[in-house]
């Protein structure tokens, strides 16, 4: 099976942020993650350019919106590079292959009729409050006390116009048993349920034009409108591998794939009900997972760029290094929760996951076989020891690649560090310096060769997430410059050969210091001025659940 993943297309109207490095790092890591387990992998990131969010933008600083897009394109693809990110494809919606593609598909959609033999696209008045935030209708209940809408406390505005609509209405049954069967499967299973709910409640069919907005792609069966954004953006799954252009590749990214796509619960609605539907009316394949993970937040702070904050993903690569900076983004907390990411807590994680148990069981095992065995492979017992390395050596691969494919990389990063402290507790138990002193060659061998043999798997199960520096590892265990590693090679216990010469390298993740906090931001009492409790503070309060059988006045 092939692999398809996709990070939502972000919107082409400000500086790309942490926010955005979280998904497109997560994914990133999977894709390389499947292509370890010897599976064809395909990622595709990009952006969101037109509608009039983002026209806005560009009025607001008097240019063109493509002069906008444009120099947001080359930022985006600067600062995901420096991420370390490999996509296969960088979409932008002013592509023209994609503007094509959308037109292909609004005429297919123009042309076809649902089940029950109705046109799935007709014509009809919309009258509604709009944020341009959202870029989407909304209702007076969801606005807040002063009419405000409650994502980016701007008023939306009264919009009144003819559209052409999509006939959500005559899909939502087959959509709701795709979703409740898992045919599409919605993770984790609690935004499962809020989709089948929202199904279940019944929604109203959207409109998928807009007459006002001229930043956009031509509806090729009326001129005078333009697709509405998000009927121009959820196609970017598809234009992006040939649907309209390359018949070829659309087959075997499309129809022979796992489809992935990752996404936050802000667009939840639009992925698991909108593109099922629209995919439906197309006669087209669903996706196999929609995988909505958590918001993240920076040192307390909302992350949101429309309230003007925007965090440089930069701060951690220069802090850390692009690799451990990736090790960090995806290692602090599930992915489907919230959660903080405090410069404090990374110093920490940094120091003791990376510096002391990983860095250090690579530092010492070489430099104990360059003293005792001048660098070279000490040969070792043929059978494998049934101790506690023993069975992680054989079950790490298969439990780490088990966690992957439920998009679970804390967990998988939790079972390779696993193997690194048995490593470590079994280099300390068997005192290798001791049996040296005592001349114990064949023993002493026999620990340094299986400690190695730790090495190497760690060094292959982190090359998704630190490939720079699996690399610096593997070529200290002189192993060629473009070695790949591949989950195959994990399973072969004299993949590494007795004599091989090792070769010398600098430790791969030096201790850091973390710099003092500032003052203002050092005291205890700012999260809760804030009203935000710090999540460890959180994950200490005790709750207990109990049944009321007897009330009395007192
Ligand atoms: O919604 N924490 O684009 P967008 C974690 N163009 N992830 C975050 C985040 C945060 N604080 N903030 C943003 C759009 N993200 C549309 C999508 S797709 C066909 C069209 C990530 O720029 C997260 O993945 O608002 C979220 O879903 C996405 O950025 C929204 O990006
Ligand atoms: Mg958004």
């Amino acid at each position: 099976m092939n692999f398809y993943i996709t990070t939502p297309i972000y919107y082409a109207n400000a500086q790309v942020h942490i926010g955005h490095g979280y998904t497109t790092v997560t994914a990133d890591i999977l894709a390389r993650f499947h292509a370890l387990a010897g599976e064809e992998a395909f990622f595709l990131t990009g952006l969101d350019e037109h509608g009039s969010k983002v026209a806005e933008a560009a009025a607001e600083e008097g240019i063109k919106p493509q002069e906008l897009v444009d120099r947001i394109a080359i930022h985006f693809k600067e600062v995901l590079a420096k991420l370390g990110i490999e996509h296969d494809y960088f979409i932008r919606t002013t592509d023209k292959r994609h503007e094509e593609g959308v037109q292909r598909l609004l005429t297919r959609l123009w042309e076809a009729k649902t089940p029950e033999g109705e046109p799935v696209v007709y014509k009809g008045l919309y009258e509604g409050l709009y944020c341009t935030g959202c870029e989407k209708f909304i209702t007076e209940k969801e606005l807040t006390e002063d009419g405000l809408c409650p994502d980016h406390l701007k008023k939306p505005k009264k919009t009144s116009e003819e559209n052409y609509f999509f006939r959500l209405s005559a899909y939502l049954k087959q959509v709701e048993e795709l979703v409740s069967s898992d045919r599409i499967r919605i993770m984790p299973a609690g935004r499962k349920n809020e989709v089948l709910a929202l199904l279940r409640h019944g929604l109203d069919d959207f409109s998928i034009s807009r007459e006002k907005v001229t930043w956009g792609i031509e509806l090729p069966f009326d001129p005078s409108q333009k697709a509405y954004v998000w009927v121009d953006a959820l196609p970017n799954y598809i234009t992006a591998i040939g649907f309209a252009d390359d018949p070829e590749q659309f087959d075997k990214w499309w129809n022979k794939s796992q489809i992935v796509h990752l996404m936050a619960k802000d667009i939840l609605k639009f992925h698991a009900i909108f593109w099922p539907a629209m995919l439906l009316a197309l006669g087209e394949k669903v996706p196999e997972v929609m995988f909505i993970h958590g918001y993240i937040s920076l040192d307390g702070q909302k992350i949101s760029k429309s309230v003007g904050n925007a965090i440089a993903n930069e701060r951690l690569i220069d802090d850390f290094g692009r690799d451990a900076a990736r090790y960090l983004l995806v290692s602090q907390f599930p992915f489907h929760q919230d959660g903080d990411i405090n410069y404090q807590r990374l110093y920490e994680r940094y120091n003791s996951n990376l510096a002391n148990d990983y860095g250090n069981l690579v530092s010492r095992v070489v430099k104990m076989i360059f003293v005792n065995f001048d660098g070279q492979m000490p040969a070792a017992g043929d059978s494998e020891p049934d101790d506690e390395l023993g069975k992680l050596l054989s079950s790490t691969p298969a439990a780490a690649m088990e966690r992957v494919r439920e998009i679970d990389l804390l967990g998988a990063i939790d079972s390779i560090w696993a193997l690194i402290r048995a490593a470590n507790r079994y280099f300390d138990h068997q005192k290798p310096w001791q049996l040296a002193k005592e001349g114990k060659r064949d023993e002493l061998g026999v620990v340094l060769k299986r400690s190695l043999e730790a090495v190497r798997l760690v060094a292959s199960l982190t090359y998704p997430i630190m490939p720079e520096r699996s690399g610096q590892v593997f070529k200290m265990l002189g192993l060629p410059e473009d070695y790949q590693p591949k989950l195959s090679d994990l399973e072969k216990r004299d993949f590494l050969k007795p004599g091989t010469q090792l070769v010398k390298g600098d430790n791969i993740f030096p201790r850091l210091k973390a710099p003092k906090p500032k003052a203002d931001t050092a005291k205890a009492g700012n999260d809760d001025e804030a009203g935000l409790i710090p999540i460890e503070q959180f994950a200490q309060v005790k709750m207990r659940v109990a049944e009321v059988l007897k009330c009395e006045s007192v």
